[in-house]
């Protein structure tokens, strides 16, 4: 092991002497990032409508796409978190609005579980940023009132729907500019409650979208007030869109099929339903649903498709039904019809319909301007931020180089971080290497380090 002592000395002082970080500082020029989400805001409601000339102002001025794929199931919950982590949902561990897990206390959980171990294991955005040393601003994010990874953004709030958008609007501007912060995100629970119960076509909802372009609006001219409207790079989507539904008309009541000797518990219902199966009964509840009209029966490791990536994780019960779009599931459909409102509009449905497609717009330095670029994945944005912020990423589904598209300037190739690189001649180190068996420990030196660190090495 005498080797090995000796090499820790010289691992240092090549340290300090040669290494310097990939990715260098930005000089000058900080960079701000903000994410913005609507709630089910389809990608073509900007069609619906005649007076949206913010969105208007953020094309001409930005850069778009026909739509954002997002991640199944397109329901709130998953969505958000896939877009704060790069992972899809069955990686992130939040796979629906409402879960069971035997793991975890309390085992079952709704969209008001805040209890860290049910969210912890990924880094989100603002764990990345503010491990990195920046500072992160959440006005609402799914996930953002837990500690995750020990980490809660520095400011946060519970979660209250009530708050005027206008108010969270002001807030995140302030903290931006007053207090300096990197990265803010805020989330508005509209269009989509609106939508929920007047549908997507509703006139109830073209107003809404049209109050949203305001909202927008009123975002963009505090940006240019506090002088950071070409500093912030603005990232405009959402989670998920909405389909045209009758709750009353077309609803799927189990009770038609299945009873409570095969069914120990419905955890989520409505366009997806996860059912856990009463012991040894998975395979009798199969049969009895699998000819059921009007949706399909996702058995979690025989015929759930890839593309969902759908079924990594003890979260997703056994037996998943998936509504074809329209269409609604319940365990007791009396129950629903007497004490939940009539819904015209849901989503949760297959991520490939048109109709569950998420807007995407952004504007900002490092955007392209009036360009409309192909698709990108919901899962692209972690690693789209983290290039913005100029930090390093963690484990994730997206890919930089697909979100490159957006960019007016692409990003450097990145080097594998584990490729063994031939050593090069040391400059600063020159007088030492005439001395064969330092030279030799540097070499191996540098071989370890070169696996051990995620620094490049600059000569
Ligand atoms: C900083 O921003 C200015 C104006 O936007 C630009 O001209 C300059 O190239 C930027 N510098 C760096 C280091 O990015
Ligand atoms: C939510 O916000 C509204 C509007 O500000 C306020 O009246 C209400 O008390 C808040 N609710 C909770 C639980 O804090
Ligand atoms: C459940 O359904 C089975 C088969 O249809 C029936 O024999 C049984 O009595 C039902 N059990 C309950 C609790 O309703
Ligand atoms: C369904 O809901 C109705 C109305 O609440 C209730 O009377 C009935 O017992 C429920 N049926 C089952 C099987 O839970
Ligand atoms: C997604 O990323 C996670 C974290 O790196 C990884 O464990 C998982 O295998 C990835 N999923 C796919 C389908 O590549
Ligand atoms: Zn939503």
């Amino acid at each position: 092991m005498e080797p090995l002592r000796s090499t820790s000395w010289i691992m240092m002082s090549l340290m300090l002497c040669t290494m310097q970080p990939a990715q260098a500082a930005p000089v000058g020029n900080k960079t701000k990032v903000i994410l913005v989400s609507m709630d089910g805001f389809r990608h073509d409601y900007l069609t619906f409508v005649n007076n949206t000339p913010n969105f208007d102002r953020m094309l001409q001025e930005g850069v778009t796409m026909p739509w954002i794929r997002n991640t199944f199931t397109t329901l709130t919950f998953p969505c958000h978190f896939t877009m704060v982590t790069g992972l899809y949902e069955e990686s992130h561990g939040i796979i629906a609005n409402n879960m069971y897990d035997e793991d975890m206390s309390p085992r079952y959980f709704g969209m008001g579980t805040t209890v860290d171990e049910w969210w912890t294991g990924h880094e989100t955005i603002w764990t990345s940023a503010q491990k990195a040393g920046l500072k992160a601003g959440v006005y609402f994010w799914v996930g953002s009132a837990s500690k995750i990874e020990g980490v809660r953004p520095e400011k946060w709030f519970r979660y209250n729907g009530s708050i005027p958008f206008e108010e969270r609007v002001d807030t995140l501007v302030k903290w931006m500019s007053e207090d300096d912060f990197d990265l803010g995100l805020i989330y508005f629970n509209e269009p989509d409650h609106t939508a929920h119960t007047n549908g997507p076509r509703g006139k109830k909802t073209l107003h809404e979208i049209e109050r949203m372009d305001g909202i927008l609006g009123r975002l963009l001219d505090k940006l240019t007030e506090t002088n950071l409207l070409d500093k912030v790079n603005l990232i405009v989507t959402s989670d998920h869109g909405m389909a045209e539904t009758d709750s009353d008309t077309k609803l799927i009541d189990l009770r038609d099929y299945v009873n409570s000797t095969l069914v120990k518990n419905v955890v989520q219902q409505g366009a997806l339903a996860h059912l856990i199966p009463q012991p040894g009964k998975t395979q009798d509840l199969v049969d009895a649903l699998k000819d059921v009209e009007h949706m399909r029966v996702l058995v979690k490791e025989d015929n759930t498709p890839e593309r969902l990536h759908y079924k990594d994780h003890s979260r997703i019960q056994p037996v998943v039904l998936l509504a074809d779009e329209g269409w609604t599931i319940s365990e007791n459909g009396t129950w629903r019809r007497l004490n939940m409102v009539r819904f015209l509009g849901d989503h949760g449905y297959d991520n490939i319909l048109n109709s569950m497609r998420p807007i995407f717009v952004a504007r900002g330095p490092a955007f392209k301007q009036n360009a409309v670029v192909e698709s990108i994945d919901t899962v692209d944005i972690y690693p789209l931020m983290c290039h913005l912020l100029n930090i390093e990423p963690a484990p994730n589904n997206g890919s930089l180089q697909r979100a490159a598209t957006l960019l007016r300037v692409p990003p450097r190739t990145p080097q594998p971080i584990n490729s063994p690189t031939t050593p090069q001649p040391i400059n600063c180190l020159s007088d030492w290497s005439t001395r064969p068996e330092v030279c030799s420990y540097l070499l191996g030196a540098l071989f370890l380090l070169n696996r051990l660190i995620k620094y490049s090495i600059v000569l």
